[in-house]
């Protein structure tokens, strides 16, 4: 069984593309330990209530020193003793302690093809709103091993989605949450979880 911590901060669509395909069998032998949050209102931790799935909230605000937050932080994902950190929309950078301690077991999904629009300041709407501002026509979603850098770790999927004309950051963000992120990160997950991926010199390779 692989469990999961799921990290979010926000509204939880790709938590919920997790939850419903382990719910359908899609996904098997995967089991979502815990949801972390660092904002208690994040609607991906109603998400997580409505499943029965234990759910916390760790601000860094209630905390004194952003280290007493970070080791409060890795001492509350290793009480879960989880096999992979999933990286679902979650604003906090991760810290080197945590990086460290689950090198190669943390995720992270990203909403465009990196190297594109990805790094410091690229998240959310301003990852669409950067795509739209460029004119490309193609852009989509990547999820990516976690290390150091910022979205810069080994790339395991990606989906490239069509930019439309008219096309609004919002209306762009659905499109790439329906057809790239909420595809690849439960797809993701369910490889990992089958021991079909691994890394070689910083390149992903899949076992079909
Ligand atoms: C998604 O667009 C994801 O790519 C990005 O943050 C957003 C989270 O959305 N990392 P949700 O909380 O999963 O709905």
């Amino acid at each position: 069984m692989l469990k999961l911590a799921v990290c979010v901060s926000g509204g939880g669509t790709n938590l919920q593309a997790v939850i419903d395909r382990i719910g359908s069998g899609e996904i098997s032998d995967v089991s979502i330990s815990v949801v972390i949050s660092n904002n208690r209102n994040a609607y991906a931790l109603q998400r997580a209530e409505k499943h029965g799935i234990e759910h916390v909230c760790i601000c860094p605000k209630d905390y004194e020193s952003r280290d007493a937050f970070n080791d409060a932080f890795l001492a509350k994902l290793d009480s879960y003793d989880v096999n992979l950190v999933v990286l679902a929309g979650f604003l906090v950078v991760i810290p080197e302690s945590v990086i460290q301690a689950y090198r190669g077991r943390i995720i992270n999904i990203h909403p465009s093809l990196i190297p594109s629009f990805c790094g410091k300041g690229y998240y959310g709407l301003k990852v669409h709103e950067a795509v739209l501002a460029r004119g490309v026509k193609v852009t989509g979603a990547t999820v990516h091993f976690v290390d150091e850098g910022t979205d810069t770790g080994p790339i395991i999927l990606q989906r490239a989605v069509e930019v439309q004309e008219g096309d609004t950051p919002e209306i762009l963000q659905r499109r790439v949450m329906e057809q790239a992120e909420w595809v690849l990160l439960p797809e993701a997950i369910r490889l990992i979880a089958a021991g079909k991926v691994s890394v070689t010199d910083g390149h992903v390779k899949i076992r079909k």
